[in-house]
């Protein structure tokens, strides 16, 4: 196996996760951009074996999703007035404040008042749930890429409920973005750049590693994070819908892929490894928020690293991976090849939770609650 290992410079464009002159040099240059085509050339494949319920576990899935649609226009209470100033101000009275305690004297933003930190809430706001709103695009496309290339029929019969399940993500996203709040971000470049690299790969478990175990398993614990976080109640309850939704799309994930990573080689399962690396990183580089600093005139090469030495800061970075790191457990790809992905999570502070629920285990749990707030 040894002889085979890339040098991380060739998985992630640099040879040190931590150097944060590389990851900030990497920005979104096409703001204005309309359309954007990622070229992919991949089998689309039918299957004449219709027997439904083969993969039972699937087929429970997609029984449950189809009772626990909603919708995104009336099942959500959009009469709730947002006042986005004063929730930005209620927020961060409500978790701590708005600096997060950090010793900013020296530095070009020691000056900032609250009028500044308001403003920069509610710009860091804007920007959260535009990538969450492009993140969710991605699913939509690569989860229609997935009811195109998976084999078994159960897959594509889940699949194209998760479809709808992403459309309607995108259109709450994109509703509460226009009615709520007060603009949007353009795509963060490492996102951007992590969703091309999944939807170009033309191997159909590459989607599902990439979208459902880890864009999804972030947007999980991100979510249950904001859901936490948040003192507006529209808000609250949009991200609650969508994560009951969310936590299928993650076991939709495992189940399957645990299925599929039986068969592979020690080699294959050595790239899906690299796979899931490059997506852990590209994914913690994006919540840099790089552009809001930009944005209100600061510059982010001298305030991010300030911040990234505070501890709450930490906890949030780890926290991301809490669902990832199990679920890439329960998948067998922590450990193989020497355990090779537990070194490159150790490394990046997030291998803690590799004994915590895995998402093929809980989903029922998100799910029970998510169909009693739906109903
Ligand atoms: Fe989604
Ligand atoms: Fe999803």
């Amino acid at each position: 196996m040894t002889d085979q290992m890339r040098p991380t410079i060739d998985i992630i464009g640099r040879d040190e996760i931590n150097d944060l002159e590389a990851i900030m040099s990497v920005i979104n240059t096409d703001g204005d951009e309309r359309l954007h085509s990622v070229h992919s050339v991949y089998d689309t494949v039918f299957t004449w074996d219709y027997e439904k319920g083969k993969r039972p576990k699937l087929d429970k899935l997609y029984e449950k999703a189809k009772k626990a649609q909603w919708n995104g226009q009336t099942d959500l209470p959009w009469e709730i007035e947002v006042d986005q100033e004063k929730v930005v101000a209620a927020n961060a009275v409500a978790n701590g404040g708005f600096n997060e305690g950090i010793d900013l004297s020296g530095t070009s933003i020691a000056s900032w008042g609250d009028k500044e930190w308001l403003e920069f809430g509610v710009e860091s706001q804007n920007w959260t749930l535009s990538q969450f709103m492009h993140g969710e695009q991605g699913a939509l496309v690569c989860t229609a890429k997935i009811v195109e290339s998976v084999p078994w029929i159960d897959a594509k019969y889940y699949a194209a409920t998760q479809v709808v399940d992403e459309a309607r993500h995108v259109e709450v996203f994109s509703k509460y973005l226009d009615d709520k709040l007060s603009g949007h971000y353009p795509i963060n470049a490492h996102l951007r750049m992590l969703l091309d690299d999944i939807i170009a790969d033309k191997r159909w478990d590459m989607t599902y590693l990439g979208m459902q175990i880890m864009v999804e398993g972030l947007a999980l614990a991100a979510f249950g994070f904001m859901h936490q976080m948040t003192t507006e109640p529209l808000l609250k309850q949009l991200l609650r819908y969508v994560m009951s939704d969310e936590s299928r799309h993650v076991a939709f994930g495992v189940l399957s892929l645990q299925e599929y990573y039986a068969e592979l080689s020690a080699a294959e399962i050595r790239e899906r490894q690299e796979f899931a690396f490059e997506a852990a990183v590209r994914m913690r580089d994006r919540f840099l928020q790089q552009e809001v600093w930009d944005r209100m005139g600061a510059n982010p090469k001298e305030i991010v690293p300030l911040l990234l030495q505070v501890p709450e800061r930490q906890t949030f970075q780890t926290l991301l991976f809490s669902k990832i790191v199990p679920n890439c457990k329960k998948l067998g790809l922590l450990d193989a090849a020497d355990g090779w992905l537990r070194t490159k999570f150790t490394e990046m502070g997030a291998i803690a939770f590799e004994d915590w629920a895995d998402t093929g285990e809980e989903y029922e749990e998100l799910q029970a609650t998510g169909s009693e707030a739906v109903a």
